[in-house]
């Protein structure tokens, strides 16, 4: 997740007194990092549908005069028209149904020339370790059932452009590792998984990937998607 955020603020590029939102900012892990990129003179802004996300992100941040947290929905910003120079969005459109409506709702609150950066994961493009594929291939259907579009980075471009986005390049960042733990995303991912699908056929897989890591022999792969766009002049 920090060298995630570190690809994603590279990307968005902020710079001293911008006014950047972010969308679905979860409990706002960018927002204390990037506040200090934009310094007093900016302000940062997250937005997330989760109440609880919300309150844990206004408590992380108390005291911070240019840093703001909204409870609302990707498809209805709170946000007037050209309200922010820089906006970026990441993990969160593969789990809202109308992704064209929150592209719309992003290009409106962004200024003429504004930046958008949007991550998504190609979860088709996990490929792990097992000695049994077709239990696994259960698992990471019933995975894919908590989002609405697990391959959502295969059609974002055209979405981008329906949205009125230019100049939209597209980045793959492989996330590998051969180790399990809680500090990779795929050490990250197996515990996760397992939790949510729930069933005895998780845990007997997050068993397989556990001997796998003991016997030095875990592997885990995917590719995750970086898309930078411009909001028209
Ligand atoms: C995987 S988390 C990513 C959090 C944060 N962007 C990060 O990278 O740390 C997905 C977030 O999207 C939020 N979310 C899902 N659907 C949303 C929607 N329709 N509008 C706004 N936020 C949404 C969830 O509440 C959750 O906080």
């Amino acid at each position: 997740m920090v060298r995630r955020r570190g690809l994603v603020r590279a990307a968005l590029g902020a710079e001293p007194g911008d006014r950047i939102l972010d969308v679905g900012c979860g409990p706002g892990f960018f927002e204390l990092e990037l506040v200090e990129e934009v310094g007093a003179e900016g302000s940062v802004t997250g937005v997330d549908v989760s109440p609880a996300s919300i309150a844990h992100a206004k408590r992380r941040s108390e005291g911070r005069a240019n840093l703001s947290f909204h409870e609302a929905d990707a498809t209805a910003l709170p946000a007037g028209d050209g309200e922010f120079d820089r906006a970026f969005s990441v993990q969160v459109l593969e789990y809202v149904p109308d992704v064209g409506a929150a592209l719309r709702e992003l290009r409106r609150a962004l200024r003429p020339g504004g930046r958008l950066v949007v991550w998504d994961v190609d979860w088709a493009t996990v490929s792990m370790r097992t000695a049994d594929e077709p239990r696994m291939e259960r698992i990471l259907a019933a995975w894919d059932a908590h989002l609405t579009h697990p391959s959502l980075p295969r059609v974002l471009t055209p979405l981008l452009r329906e949205a009125g986005f230019e100049e939209i390049r597209m980045e793959a960042h492989p996330f590998a590792t051969n180790e399990l733990t809680p500090e990779s995303y795929g050490g990250f991912l197996v515990p996760f998984v397992e939790q949510f699908v729930g069933t005895e056929e998780a845990a007997a897989w997050a068993a397989e990937q556990r001997t796998l890591a003991e016997a030095g022999a875990f592997y885990f792969a995917c590719l995750q998607f970086c898309f930078a766009a411009q909001a028209p002049r």
